[in-house]
């Protein structure tokens, strides 16, 4: 039963770590007026409470509860996962810092920076690939044969 809630809690999260991304994807633009950047900055912060609810129910799956923790320390493929998260998240810092910066900017119009654009719009490529190495990992692929 612990099991299937911290799945829940995983699924949950992956669901919203992928919405609010997308939302910040559409929200994104070279010229932003002070109240999206501010509204932006609100969405980014819940695509960061997202990532934790995902990781914490992650590494519980991986710890905790469920199959033992060797099954997925010893999976290549796990740990391309695990990667490609934490490459995600360092990833997200750049547009984090940049929006904290200018979220209370009074200026009319703000000019985003070109690479800002450019990583969230990788984050979401790279996040893509996740669920299909998730899949593999959970039905033992990657795992040496012994
Ligand atoms: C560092 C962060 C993460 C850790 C430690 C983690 C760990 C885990 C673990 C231990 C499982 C259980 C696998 C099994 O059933 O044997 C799991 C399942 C899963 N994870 Fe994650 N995860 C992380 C992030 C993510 C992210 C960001 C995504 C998707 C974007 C994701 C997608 C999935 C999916 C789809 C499953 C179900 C796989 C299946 O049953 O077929 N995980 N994860």
């Amino acid at each position: 039963m612990d099991e299937i809630v911290v799945r829940y809690i995983h699924f949950i999260g992956i669901l919203f770590l992928a919405s609010t991304l997308a939302i910040e994807n559409v929200l994104l633009s070279k010229s932003m007026s002070s109240q999206s950047i501010k509204r932006l900055a609100v969405v980014d912060g819940l695509y960061g409470v997202s990532a934790l609810v995902t990781l914490g129910a992650g590494l519980t799956l991986w710890f905790a509860v469920g199959k033992p923790s060797e099954f997925y320390t010893k999976n290549p493929i796990f740990h391309a996962k695990v990667g490609l998260f934490l490459l995600i998240a360092l990833l997200s810092i750049i547009p984090t810092v940049f929006l904290l910066k200018h979220r209370k900017t009074t200026a009319a119009n703000l000019s985003v920076p070109q690479r800002i654009i450019v990583i969230k719009r990788l984050e979401m490529l790279l996040l893509l690939v996740l669920p299909l190495l998730a899949a593999l990992m959970a039905r033992g692929y990657g795992l040496p044969s012994s």
